[in-house]
């Protein structure tokens, strides 16, 4: 892992309220720099961004760098309460987004509360200079972020939710660059429209900051060739659809080519996933438009139809296309999956319920509140943040360092019908040690659990090889030989099917206070995450680095 200490650019970003208004209601929404959705950061390979923050919105905040490994790093990584303490009303804090391996289309989100449903926006990264993409410049790169957009307050969304213990009130549409588009009254003028010209190549940096679900998106009349998720180049492959989970990214080419209608404008559109049919989603489907500028205005001008998408419930097309992402694993890109491994985990991922208190009123599952859990630790937010009382060696203080590496007891994971006591779990603030270099393999496993529901598990501070994936139990003795160790996709947000399992691989190389959740919003705010804690190694390459002095206080 490279140090690098320069700083080649800087980003100046307040925090503030503005008002926006979406379907017909005006409301305050915290910003950046007052943009829905926030600015772009553009950067370079390998370079150290710093980004200064003042907080003017009256409530408490952090910025996360989604996907960037922040090597040694972990004081300015965001999540708040595992990090740092968040940025108070009226404080500011800067961050260094330090850059290593990662090349590719990354987003930055608020860390706190549910707050990224606006705070969020793209993070691009190029070539280092004097080197360039493993295909043909494009003519221009564009982000194109799937969002959601609720009419309340988010803040009242999840206090009404934490309130009773009931499932979230769904989104009132959702978006594609902060607009859901024509399909609604109120949206026609501001939906986003990307200008084209005829035979010119578009890069389109797809980016789903959701807080409930995955989403299908495709271009009516072309089709797209993917050749990146997440921060790292994929084997190109074409596609009349994608399908990107919360927090995942794709970039895609798009070559644009009217065809015979000589059209002028094509529909985008994002339709979500919806594995568990229990759960409240919004199922409405947001638009864009593709604009050739050079196409004569009339009479070939009526807007193509929608592209076509799988349906809101068709986990096998989610699958289908999850499955043919392949690294690039080139010369230039190559991919270096461990082949041993020293530290095995088998970790549920599991939707419950929490027992309702004595004379409080529940409206989840059997008159009991939601939670979630792994390895049926549903976790519990400590008050102060663990890297601080790590780095203090008084992680006792905050933290348990017990963190189960399998279920406490094996069942059949995905039957059918599993008996409702499986559902109970209970809170803790339990985190898992890793020795620095170890290698590890996380096997998610999901679970029928409550209905059962597909997960987007996010790690900090690293990428993993997706090695493995399979519907039903994960089974040790005949699934790892059937892993990917050649050309696995190299990701930081992995979906875990409802139905199945994913095995990832990693080295533990970076030393720090590293955050596992699931991207559904809910879920984490049910308690569907860990966090690693990666010891220093030998050597002042392989320790984390001190402290900033302005680190917020609690
Ligand atoms: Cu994109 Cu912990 O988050
Ligand atoms: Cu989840």
């Amino acid at each position: 892992m490279r140090q690098l200490l320069l700083c080649l650019n800087a980003l100046e970003g307040e925090i503030k309220e503005s008002n926006y208004t979406r379907l017909c209601r005006e409301k305050t929404i915290l910003t950046v720099n007052g943009e829905f959705p926030g600015p772009t950061i553009y950067a370079r390979k390998g370079d150290v961004v710093v980004v200064n923050v003042f907080n003017q919105g009256h409530k408490n905040i952090t910025l996360h760098w989604h996907g960037v490994n922040q090597p040694r790093s972990p004081w300015w990584d965001g999540p708040e309460y595992i990090t740092q303490c968040p940025i108070q009303p009226g404080g500011n804090f800067s961050y260094r987004i330090i850059f290593s391996e990662e090349e590719g289309t990354l987003w930055w989100h608020a860390h706190t509360a549910m707050d990224r449903d606006t705070v969020h926006g793209a993070i691009v990264i190029r070539p280092r200079r004097g080197t360039t993409y493993p295909f043909s410049k494009p003519h221009r790169e564009i982000p194109i972020i799937l969002g959601e957009w609720w009419n309340d307050d988010i803040g009242q969304v999840l206090a009404d939710a934490i309130s009773t213990g009931s499932d979230f009130q769904s989104s009132d549409a959702n978006t594609i660059n902060g607009q859901p588009g024509d399909l609604f009254a109120c949206s026609g003028n501001g939906t986003f429209r990307l200008p084209v010209k005829h035979g010119k190549t578009y890069m389109i940096r797809i980016i789903n900051a959701a807080l409930t679900n995955g989403f299908f998106f495709a271009v009516a009349g072309h089709r797209l060739t993917v050749v990146g998720s997440d921060a790292s180049y994929t084997k190109p492959f074409s596609a009349d659809h994608v399908f990107i989970d919360a927090g995942q990214t794709v970039t895609a080419l798009l070559k644009a080519r009217r065809g015979r209608s000589n059209a002028r404008h094509f529909y985008m559109a994002s339709r979500p996933l919806a594995t568990n049919p229990q759960a409240t989603v919004d199922s409405s489907t947001a638009t864009a438009v593709l604009e050739y500028v050079d196409a004569p205005a009339a009479p070939g001008d009526a807007a193509h139809g929608l592209p076509s998408l799988p349906a809101i419930n068709d986990s096998s097309a989610a699958a289908a296309f999850t499955a043919r992402l392949r690294s690039l694993a080139s010369k230039g890109h190559p991919a270096d999956v461990p082949r041993r491994v020293d530290e095995h985990m088998l970790v549920t991922v599991e939707v419950n319920e929490i027992a309702c208190a004595p004379g409080e009123v529940c409206k989840g599952p059997h008159g009991n509140r939601f939670a979630s859990s792994l390895n049926n630790v549903s976790f519990e937010m400590p008050r102060s943040d663990v890297l601080g009382a790590y780095y203090r060696s008084a992680v006792g203080g905050v933290a348990r360092t017990d963190f189960p590496d399998n279920p406490p007891s094996p069942f059949n994971f995905t039957a059918d019908d599993l008996p409702p006591e499986l559902a109970l779990t209970a809170r803790g603030t339990r985190v898992k040690v890793l020795e620095y270099g170890a290698v590890l393999e996380v096997v998610l496993q999901g679970t029928t659990i409550l209905g059962g529901d597909s997960h987007p598990m996010h790690l900090h501070g690293f990428s993993f090889y997706v090695v493995g994936r399979g519907t039903g139990n994960f089974d040790k003795r005949t699934d790892p030989a059937k892993y990917n160790l050649v050309d696995p996709p190299y990701q930081n947000t992995v979906s875990v099917p409802k139905n199945g399992w994913v095995a990832i691989r990693l080295r533990a190389e970076n030393p720090g206070v590293w955050f596992m959740h699931c991207h559904f919003e809910r879920h984490m705010v049910w308690g569907m995450e860990t966090v690693f804690i990666v010891k220093n190694g030998k050597g002042p390459n392989a320790k984390i680095m001190p402290p900033p002095p302005n680190m917020p206080r609690c």
